[in-house]
């Protein structure tokens, strides 16, 4: 690829390529680059060849991560060309800003800060609940109480207390009489959907508080419906459940994967199969690779970012279009599965040429452990650096 020549910018031909590069056990393994990484990024840049980054992680600001990244891959990037597990999830905001919508990951407050900067307007954790009613949670709380959140919006349900011999002389087995003033249920919290934002920490208290939600008549957190334990989904209204990422495994700094959200998800799917009568399916959406709505709003995000990023590097047309995505990823269940169902499917019609590399997830001397047949990929390739350069070369 030869770079234009300096002296007539508006002349230059827009490049009709570009990058999609996943974040961990490509770039990165954890916080640490990995070799060529960064000088890769800086080639691009040099070329005018634009690029975004695509990751199934999450848990942070996409503008802290950003930071994190530019400061560890001396790179210039910005969230315009950042898109990470959660940042689709405010394409949801229309339809919750203003219900009240229940979040997890790996920091709670964290969790419902990101949410809230999306603009959803009333943000729960599980750690609210817990709050409000630790007995919701009978073992002994897991460490970091103080992170355990803030008062909650309403009130939970509680079944009408009744007065039994056990208690005193009251006539047995009978409501309160007097004091027991109406309840009404739309007076009690109600949670119309459920995120999980990143890798969660307290799996047990998510998990006891999310088998509440989903046997909830309707999401009032306290309540039970038969219906929904019948796993009939339309049954009594279950609160919506969305996962940012469904990557079982993950290439981490250890020498073999590491279990990720998908674990998660799966093991709530485990526990609904065996809660429910006739082992129902978990109702859920999932975000992240590979799953399209991520590809397209990818795509979205590489279109916009190409035009501005090359107007302001002082190209003329770029209105030319996108031709080509190399989508380098580590993991052959998500990165290139994503890639290859994509390809030629978006609203830009854009061709999606799927790269595999050996620095992740994908490492042919441990093809036990891979998720996903490998060999669906395009190309194969040692790491982040051949990738590119067999793009390059295949862009003549
Ligand atoms: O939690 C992150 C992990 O699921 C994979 O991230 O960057 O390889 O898509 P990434
Ligand atoms: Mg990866």
């Amino acid at each position: 690829w030869i770079r234009p020549d300096a002296s007539s910018p508006s002349e230059w031909e827009a490049p009709s390529f570009a990058f999609a590069f996943d974040i961990d056990g490509v770039l990165l393994h954890e916080a640490v680059p990995l070799p060529g990484a960064s000088q890769t990024l800086k080639l691009l840049d040099y070329y005018h060849i634009p690029f975004i980054l695509l990751t199934n992680g999450g848990g942070k600001f996409e503008v802290d991560r950003v930071k994190e990244l530019n400061e560890k891959l001396h790179a210039n990037m910005t969230t315009d060309n950042f898109c990470q597990s959660h940042t689709p999830f405010q394409e949801l905001l229309p339809l919750y800003r203003d219900k009240t919508i229940l979040v997890t990951g790996s920091d709670y407050e964290k969790c419902r800060e990101i949410m809230e900067g999306y603009g959803f307007k009333s943000v729960v954790t599980p750690g609210d609940i817990f709050r409000a009613k630790p007995e919701v949670f009978p073992f002994e709380t897991v460490d970091r109480p103080e992170r355990f959140g803030k008062p909650l919006p309403k009130p939970m349900w509680e079944p009408p207390k009744k007065k039994g011999k056990h208690e005193n002389e009251g006539v047995e087995g009978k409501e309160e009489e007097g004091e027991q003033e109406e309840k009404k249920l739309e007076d009690h919290l109600k949670i119309d959907a459920m995120f999980v934002l990143n890798d969660p920490r307290d799996w047990a208290l998510d998990v006891q508080v999310f088998m509440d939600l989903l046997q909830s008549k309707e999401g009032y957190v306290g309540t039970y419906s038969e219906e929904n334990n019948r796993g009939n989904w339309q049954g009594d209204g279950q609160p919506k459940l969305y996962f940012s990422n469904s990557d079982l495994i993950w290439a981490a700094k250890y020498h073999l994967p590491r279990v990720g959200q998908g674990a998660f998800q799966h093991a709530l799917v485990g526990i609904w199969r065996e809660i429910t009568e006739g082992g129902r399916e978990l109702e859920r959406v999932s975000f992240g690779k590979p799953h399209r709505e991520t590809y397209e709003y990818a795509e979205e995000m590489l279109v916009r970012h190409r035009g501005e990023w090359l107007r302001s590097k002082g190209y003329g047309d770029v209105e030319g279009g996108l031709k080509r995505v190399y989508m380098v990823g580590d993991n052959p269940e998500s990165d290139i599965a994503g890639a290859n169902g994509y390809d030629g499917k978006g609203r830009y019609g854009t061709e999606w040429v799927s790269l595999l590399v050996e620095t992740g997830v994908f490492n042919s001397t441990r093809m036990n452990f891979v998720e996903g047949d490998p060999r669906k990929a395009d190309v194969i390739n040692m790491d982040v650096v051949e990738a590119v350069k067999w793009a390059l070369r295949n862009e003549g």
